[in-house]
């Protein structure tokens, strides 16, 4: 199982919460797996991108709240389950009806915490499944990453610096560190994201 892609979190009919992922590094990451041999169900977020693969189902969402239902459904069957996606961690708390019409000055918007879906499954994972997270840092990214290994139960995490140029959102490269639950350390160098994919499924493979 794979998510991936940004959620979109409805303010009103026609405005949402969003972010700026492609999920171009999950659709990699969906294929390299498809390629190998496994059968993926790839949770997909609002994205213009597709990808079509005889091993590959896709299951389109748009909120945080509708990956969490699927990710709850599947979870349970799948042996390696990969968090890719770049989901809200925060959702209006109330959805206008109609939409919102401008009035005053400012304008203040409640938020809700979502639910941190990664940090469910890692605590619901059971001996023979593999978790693997993703973490997004602009500063103390080791360290941020490690805790996240540790307190969402993961057996593996990659990091994403937004400080590398050519890495992360939107681009078709990424650099990424991967920390695993031993807690070796590899660093590797800015790649296409195919090239990235075939790095982090090569990696859970030696985990498993
Ligand atoms: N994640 C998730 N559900 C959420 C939020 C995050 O499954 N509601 C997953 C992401 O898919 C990713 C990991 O958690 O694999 C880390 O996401 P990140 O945004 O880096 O960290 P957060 O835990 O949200 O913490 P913070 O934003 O404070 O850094």
């Amino acid at each position: 199982m794979i998510t991936a892609g940004p959620t979109h979190e409805p303010i009103d009919p026609i405005r949402f919460i969003g972010n700026r992922s492609s999920g171009k590094m999950g659709i990699a990451l969906a294929l390299e797996a498809a390629n190998q041999g496994a059968k993926v169900n790839l949770i997909l977020g609002p994205t213009s991108l597709d990808s079509k693969h005889a091993n590959i189902t896709i299951y389109k969402i748009e909120t945080a709240e509708q990956m969490y239902r699927k990710v709850d459904a599947i979870f349970n069957d799948s042996d390696i389950s990969i968090f890719s996606a770049a989901v809200a961690d925060y959702s209006p708390e109330e959805v206008a009806e109609n939409k919102i019409k401008k009035s005053d000055t400012t304008l203040s918007i409640s938020l809700k915490k979502t639910t941190d879906i990664l940090a469910e499954m890692g605590k619901r994972k059971g001996a023979s499944q593999l978790v693997i997270g993703f973490a997004l840092e602009t500063e103390n990214e080791i360290e941020n990453a490690k805790s996240k290994l540790i307190s969402k139960n993961l057996d593996m995490i990659v990091l994403n610096s937004l400080n590398n140029k050519g890495a992360g959102f939107q681009y078709n490269t990424n650099k990424i560190t991967i920390i695993d639950k031993a807690n070796n350390i590899t660093e590797f160098e800015l790649k296409d994201k195919s090239e990235v994919a075939k790095d982090i499924i090569n990696k859970i493979i030696e985990l498993s």
